[in-house]
């Protein structure tokens, strides 16, 4: 493999110079290429494969369903699967009677939690409140209304002409910013209040951070604090778990570590456990309804909305989870990566930060211990580092722009929800490497 290579077929991907291997299959936690190489998957991708590679349970419910009816349209029938998907949904959602719409991927989920968002206030007799503020070093998708909540300036700056203006307020960030839940809540109602509430609709964020600030974890006051302003003043809150959904953190949503329930909830990633491309936007009945007598129909759509063979590969993803018990894994496997990630890499010069919940951690390299000074994003320290722990067998996560929109490196850590004590042993021995080797 050449890591810096133009590939030679026809296929292009966002990475423009990177050859990549071919892969062969996968089984449990590790992929394996053609030339035989084995991978850890330490990331389950960008934490997708919640219940692990290779799942024939899986396999065969979306094979059942592929054979009885591959494809329907949403505005014509709907299917078993999805109905008993979206039953057993509600069940293990922190939200109380919810309605969810299903669609192919984060981003969309978003753009529709944006417009469901705008919806509701119309239908309750809101009409001016359309503003969704979001979070700098955040993100919610690469759709132009994902994009637009979200605040990673490289990814905006080419497309900032052609997004709606969106405000932003100060995330979370303990390792660089001390602020309690009662002064962020502060900001967000001062911004509230500099747009106009009755002109604000919601409120987007990531409940535990996601790949922009690499897993940091928000103070217990955090969302007590955001609940009550958005509630003050009618806005919607809406919870970005398209990441931390379904047990990665080691509860099933992430916001229930602050026993707070959203009014719209997104979740996409893993729903399916990357057997098929799905995600739900979820609201409560009362909001649907609302919206049905009000508005008449939820103005939006897709021609691969509530897809069949996606809610059969997602029923049986969330059996597995629920039979195996694999969100209390994550809570138990978590605290051990947590505690052996501190041990092996937490004295290290270059190691700032080593934060995270359940099977999420961020490891925050830096350029400087006693300034928390990054490396200027120029060096890719993070993509040199998931390179070398690529070369040796272990698949992490890379991320860039953590310390200030920009510069700032973070390795991921997030395995499949299936994973063993021994296997968490492997990722941490051949991460340390890495990093070892990075800086010698
Ligand atoms: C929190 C969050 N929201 C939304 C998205 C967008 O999801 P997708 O890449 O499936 O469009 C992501 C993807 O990384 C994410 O982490």
């Amino acid at each position: 493999m050449d890591a810096y290579a133009f590939p030679n077929g026809n296929v292009f991907y966002r990475k423009l110079a990177h050859d990549r291997p071919m892969i062969a299959y996968g089984e449990g936690i590790y992929l394996y290429d053609r030339q035989g190489k084995k991978y850890l998957d330490g990331s389950g991708g960008p934490f997708v494969v919640n219940v692990g590679h290779g799942r024939q349970e899986i396999v065969e419910a979306m094979q059942q369903q592929l054979v009885s009816a591959a494809y329907v349209h949403a505005i014509m029938f709907t299917s078993e699967p999805l109905e008993r998907y979206a039953s057993e949904l509600a069940e293990v959602v922190n939200m109380r009677d919810p309605r969810f719409y299903f669609l192919s991927s984060g981003s969309e989920v978003v753009e529709a939690a944006l417009k469901l968002a705008r919806q509701i206030q119309m239908a309750r007799g809101e009409e001016g409140r359309h503003i969704v503020i979001g979070r700098h070093q955040s993100y919610h998708g690469m759709t132009l209304g994902a994009l637009g909540v979200s605040g990673r300036p490289p990814l905006r700056k080419p497309y900032l002409d052609m997004m709606c203006e969106t405000p932003h307020v100060q995330p979370p960030y303990p390792f660089r910013n001390e602020s309690t839940g009662e002064q962020a809540a502060a900001e967000l109602e001062r911004v509230i209040q500099e747009y106009g509430p009755e002109r604000v609709a919601a409120f987007i964020a990531e409940p535990i951070s996601g790949a922009s600030l690499g897993a940091a974890v928000p103070p217990a006051d955090y969302w007590p604090w955001i609940r009550q302003v958005c509630d003050q003043f009618g806005v919607l809150l809406i919870a970005d778990e398209v990441l931390t959904g379904f047990g990665r953190t080691g509860k099933w949503w992430a916001l229930e570590h602050w026993d707070v329930s959203p009014d719209i909830l997104v979740s996409a990633k893993g729903t399916a456990g990357g057997y098929f491309p799905f995600g739900f936007v979820g609201a409560s009945r009362d909001d649907v309804q609302q919206i049905h007598s009000v508005l008449g129909d939820f103005n939006h759509g897709g021609t691969f909305s509530h897809h069949a063979v996606g809610a059969a590969a997602a029923l049986a993803t969330l059996k597995i989870l629920k039979e195996e018990n694999l969100v209390d894994n994550a809570a138990r496997m978590g605290t051990l990566l947590g505690a052996k990630l501190q041990s092996a890499l937490g004295h290290l010069p270059n190691v700032g930060d080593i934060r995270g919940r359940g099977l999420l951690w961020g490891i925050e390299i830096i350029r400087d211990r006693e300034t928390k000074a990054p490396f200027p994003a120029s060096q890719h320290i993070a993509w040199e580092i998931w390179l070398k722990a690529f070369e040796r067998g272990l698949i992490v996560y890379y991320s860039q722009g953590c310390a200030d929109g920009v510069n700032g490196d973070v390795i991921m850590v997030g395995p499949p929800l299936i994973v063993e004590e021994n296997q968490i042993d492997e990722i941490v021995e051949i991460l340390a490497a890495a990093i070892n080797i990075q800086f010698k």
